[in-house]
């Protein structure tokens, strides 16, 4: 049975030099990699889950895989049960796309107020929120699209994340809510701290 990785072969190496490209070119914006990186995860083709070998447990609901990996870039594919929820949390030195490749997740963005961390306590306020269907991306940037709360539709969902390291290894911090004040700022707290697979 061919693996992910040979399945999408020609999609992965030109992920991988654009991912080179985006860290090495000066000029190149978070938002130009993550045009490009979307059309390119565009061509890495529908999987089965039978050609991923190795599926992690990551909370209720929720199973991961990180079927390529190397120094610059990592491709996860996550599994979400119906309703399943990934906690909201940020990301630390790294930029992503997700592509939704079956069902369909909501995307609640947050932004950091306050300049962020006092106390080990974050002061954070509600965004936006979208719908992400599938064959449709949003993006994981290091401006107000950088903490997310992802939670799937009633049918579950399956989604594509494609990482670049931008420093070292990437790391995301989730977070707890503490308390929501009558503005909607809310108090937040880090609860765990995941780093990127190597
Ligand atoms: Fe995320």
């Amino acid at each position: 049975m061919a693996s992910f990785s040979e399945i999408n072969s020609q999609a992965l190496e030109a992920l991988e030099t654009h991912c080179n490209n985006f860290v090495e070119c000066e000029g190149f914006t978070e938002q130009m990699f993550a045009d490009k990186a979307i059309e390119l995860l565009g061509h890495v083709e529908a999987f089965r889950e039978s050609d991923i070998d190795e599926k992690h447990e990551f909370g209720e609901g929720l199973t991961y895989a990180a079927p390529y990996v190397s120094d610059r870039m990592v491709v996860l594919a996550m599994f979400m049960q119906p309703g399943a929820s990934i906690d909201a949390h940020d990301h630390h030195g790294f930029a992503g796309v997700m592509r939704v490749i079956q069902g369909q997740v909501e995307v609640h963005n947050f932004t950091l107020i306050d300049g962020g961390c006092t106390n080990d306590e974050f002061n954070i306020k509600s965004g936006s929120r979208s719908l992400v269907a599938q064959g449709q991306y949003s993006a994981i940037l290091s401006d107000d699209s950088n903490i997310h709360q992802v939670t799937a539709g009633e049918r579950g969902a399956i989604f594509l994340d494609v990482y670049v390291m931008v420093e070292e290894r990437g790391r995301s911090d989730f977070f707890e809510f503490l308390r929501t004040e009558t503005d909607g700022q809310i108090t937040a707290r880090v609860k765990a701290s995941v780093g990127i697979p190597e």
